[in-house]
C-alpha cells in the first residue's frame, strides 16, 4: 500500500476552500432528478446533465473532486472530444466513482445492508486505469427507539471497512459513508437520538477499520450532520446541529482521518451551507480540529442549478452560474467565511436575495 500517494490524494479532496461535488447518482436516481425537469432518463440526457456541471468555468476553485457513477466515468463529454474523467484532470479535478452496487434488505428490522464487494478489487483496477483515484461507498441506517440494531451496524461497517482495505490496495482513497437517514419516511427521530446513533456507529466503524488495517490517514468520512428526522416536531436551530455535529465527530472519530465530507442528506442547499459554515466557525473558536470540515454535497450543490436549466440549451449559463454560486457558498462555508447577504441574485427563489 503506498500510503503518501493516498495521504496526497486525500489531502488534495480536502484542501482549503474546497469540497466535493457528488454526482454519482445511479442510472435509477438520475431518472428521478431528470424526471423533476421534465427529461426522460436516457444515456444522452443524463450525459447532458452532466456536462452540465462538469463544465462549468471556475468550478475547479472551489472543487476539488467529483464522485461519479461508472457510467459516467467511461463517458464522454458531450462535444465528444474528451472523456469526462480526463477533461476533469485537466483542470486539476480528481475524479472518484461510486463502487457499491446499492442497497438490500437483509434484516427482519427492515433495516438494509450494501452490497458490491464481490469482484471488487478487479473493478477498482479498471476504475484506477480510467482515472478515479478516490470513491465511494454508502450505508445507510435508520433511527428510531430501537434502531439502528446491532446487526445493521456491525455487517454494516465490516463490508465498509473490507471496501476501505480494498481500495487502499488499489492506490485509490476510499470515502466511507455511513448515513443516518433524516428523510427517510417516518423519520421522526430527534437530534439527540441522531448524536446517540451517530456516535455508536461511528465507533462501530473505526474499530472495524482498525482492525482490517485500513490506513487512516487515506480515509475520508463522509457523515451525516446531526440533525433531527423530517417527521420530528421537536424543532432544533442550525447552531444546535453544528454544536452537536461537531461535540459527535470528536467523541467518534479518530484524529488519524484524513478530513471530514459531509453528505448534504435532503437538507436545503443554503441550510447545508449555514450548518458547515457554523460547524467552522466553531472548529476556529476551539482552536481547529484535527480534520478539516468540509462538504461532498449531491442535491445540495445541484438542485437549484438543475430546476434553472431545465433541460433548455438557452439556460445553460444561468444554470452553470447558479451551480458555480452555490460552489463559491460552500467553498466560504469550509472557512466559516459563509453569511447570508454573499447571496447574490442567482439562487432563483429560495434564498436571501429573492
Ligand atoms: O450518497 C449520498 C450522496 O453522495 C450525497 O448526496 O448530498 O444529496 O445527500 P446528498
Amino acid at each position: 500500500m503506498d500510503k503518501a500517494a493516498l495521504k496526497t490524494t486525500a489531502d488534495n479532496l480536502v484542501k482549503s476552500g474546497k469540497g466535493i461535488l457528488a454526482a454519482d447518482e445511479s442510472t435509477g436516481t438520475a431518472g428521478k432528478r431528470l424526471a423533476s425537469i421534465g427529461m426522460d432518463n436516457t444515456e444522452d440526457n443524463r450525459r447532458a446533465m452532466r456536462d452540465m456541471f462538469f463544465s462549468t468555468s471556475g468550478a475547479a476553485e472551489y472543487i476539488s473532486g467529483v464522485i461519479l457513477f461508472e457510467e459516467t466515468l467511461g463517458q464522454d463529454r458531450v462535444d465528444g472530444k474528451h472523456s469526462f474523467a480526463t477533461d476533469m484532470m485537466a483542470h486539476g479535478v480528481i475524479p472518484g466513482i461510486k463502487v457499491d452496487k446499492g442497497l438490500e434488505d437483509a434484516f427482519e428490522t427492515g433495516e438494509k445492508v450494501t452490497n458490491g464487494l464481490d469482484g471488487l478489487p478487479e473493478r477498482l483496477a479498471g476504475y484506477y486505469q480510467q482515472g478515479a483515484r478516490f470513491a465511494k461507498w454508502r450505508s445507510v441506517f435508520s433511527i428510531t427507539d430501537t434502531l439502528p440494531s446491532a446487526a445493521c451496524i456491525a455487517e454494516n461497517c465490516d463490508r465498509l471497512a473490507r471496501y476501505a482495505k480494498m481500495c487502499q490496495e488499489a492506490a485509490i482513497v476510499p470515502i466511507v459513508e455511513p448515513e443516518m437517514l433524516m428523510d427517510a419516511s417516518g423519520a421522526g427521530h430527534t437530534i439527540d437520538q441522531a448524536y446517540a446513533a451517530t456516535v455508536r456507529v461511528h465507533k462501530a466503524l473505526f474499530k472495524k477499520l482498525e482492525e482490517h488495517g485500513v490506513y487512516l490517514g487515506g480515509v475520508l468520512l463522509k457523515p451525516s450532520m446531526v440533525i433531527e428526522g423530517h417527521a420530528c416536531d421537536v424543532c432544533t436551530t442550525t447552531n444546535d446541529v453544528a454544536e452537536m455535529t461537531v461535540k459527535c465527530l470528536k467523541e467518534s472519530v479518530p484524529a488519524d482521518v484524513a478530513g471530514v465530507v459531509f453528505l448534504s442528506g435532503g437538507q436545503a442547499d443554503t441550510q447545508a451551507t449555514e450548518h458547515l459554515n457554523i460547524m467552522n466557525q466553531i472548529a476556529e473558536k476551539q482552536g481547529g480540529l484535527p480534520w478539516p470540515l468540509s462538504f461532498s454535497y449531491g442535491r445540495a450543490l445541484q438542485g437549484e442549478a438543475l430546476r434553472a436549466w431545465g433541460g433548455r440549451e438557452d439556460a445553460l449559463e444561468n444554470a452553470r452560474a447558479t451551480f458555480l454560486h452555490r460552489a463559491k457558498m460552500n467553498s466560504l462555508a469550509t472557512k466559516g467565511l459563509y453569511t447570508a447577504d454573499k447571496e447574490d441574485g442567482l439562487c432563483l427563489g429560495k434564498c436571501a436575495c429573492a
